[in-house]
């Protein structure tokens, strides 16, 4: 029998509250071994090990927990009795926990997210289900070296395209053009694509991390004037703007990267549009000062950047990153 860690961290999987209701509950109540309980025939899929890192909502989430959170897993792996990690997760932050952990873990063991959208309390609560499956989903011997997966209602997801695509049915997650890696049925395991971009211990950036460098992220939308870039640029080493269409901003923030691109700043584009691409685009970026977020939201361009300052400040380089990542 394989042994699989669990690492529970909060949100609705661990909510509480009106008996029966889908809604006016806490995230964050209950400890993972509480939600174990509920789940008939788990201690049959695998030798369980509980770990409970925090009990919080996943909007409390932040570059401090995400590194505890990757640390903790990246010791974890090696112990040789440990063949697979899940990680219990509120479901409002997970595309973003789940491209740090994509990029910093140093492991082809199976690595699975998962969370529930109706609290334990609900009715037909889905958190027990998603958590089931994903224990059998860490233990699927299919599952060695695909890279951070999250699982949910019945769909495997690539933990760099996993998106929360509906915040009100339990079918939550979606990746858009890419579908998704595969699916389950009860314990059965169903992959039927695979990401080409570089994940876990072929990432560039696995290993440990006690400090990160700040990124902000800038939201266009129409007459926006450029005081937030100013502003954001105090704080932070670079800036992913969240661009209309295609990545795309007004002639104020056009001059106002131009002079902040010359200061030092680095600057990602990405788009406010749920779907498509953003590359590199001479007429909104006439001196190539920005790096083109690709497929990346810009939550997760964010992840990406913080990791890549780390490294480097070099533009060409970290455009060069942006491309394998
Ligand atoms: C959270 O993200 O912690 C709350 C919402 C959820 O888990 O669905």
């Amino acid at each position: 029998m394989k042994t699989i860690a669990i690492i529970a961290t909060g949100g609705t999987i661990a909510g509480t509250g009106q008996n029966g209701k889908t809604v006016g509950y806490h995230a964050g109540e209950i400890s993972v071994d509480d939600i174990l309980q509920s789940i008939p025939g788990i201690h049959e899929v695998s030798r369980i090990r509980t770990f409970q890192l925090c009990n919080l909502d996943s909007n409390e989430m932040n570059k401090e927990i995400w590194m505890q959170l990757s640390n903790t897993i990246n010791s974890l792996v090696l112990d040789e009795d440990i063949d697979g990690i899940v990680v219990t997760h509120g479901t409002d932050l997970i595309e973003e926990t789940s491209y740090y952990l994509t990029l910093t873990l140093n492991t082809n063991k199976p690595v699975v997210i998962t969370g529930a959208m109706r609290p334990d309390t609900a009715t037909s609560a889905d958190g027990p289900f998603n958590l089931y499956q994903a224990v059998n989903l860490a233990c699927s011997d299919k599952a060695r070296g695909k890279g951070v997966m999250v699982l949910f209602s019945n769909t495997i997801f690539s933990g760099r395209d996993v998106q929360k695509v509906n915040n009100f049915k339990i079918d939550a997650f979606g990746q858009k053009a890419s579908g998704c890696l595969g699916y389950m049925q009860d314990e059965e395991v169903y992959f039927f694509s695979e990401s080409f971009k570089k994940h876990t211990s072929n990432s560039v950036f696995a290993g440990n991390y006690t400090t990160l460098p700040d990124v902000g992220i800038a939201y266009f939308y129409g007459g926006v004037d450029s005081s937030i870039l100013y502003h954001l640029a105090e704080k932070n080493e670079g800036i992913v703007l969240v661009g209309s269409g295609s990545g795309n901003y007004s002639q104020a923030w056009l001059n106002a990267i131009n002079d902040l691109s010359e200061k030092g700043i680095v600057f990602v584009r990405s788009s406010r549009v749920s779907e498509g691409i953003v590359f590199s685009d001479k007429v909104f970026d006439p001196n190539e000062y920005c790096v083109a977020s690709n497929t990346l939201s810009g939550q997760k361009a964010r992840i990406l950047l913080m990791l890549a300052l780390k490294k480097t400040k070099n533009r060409e380089d970290i455009k060069r990153i942006f491309n394998e990542y």
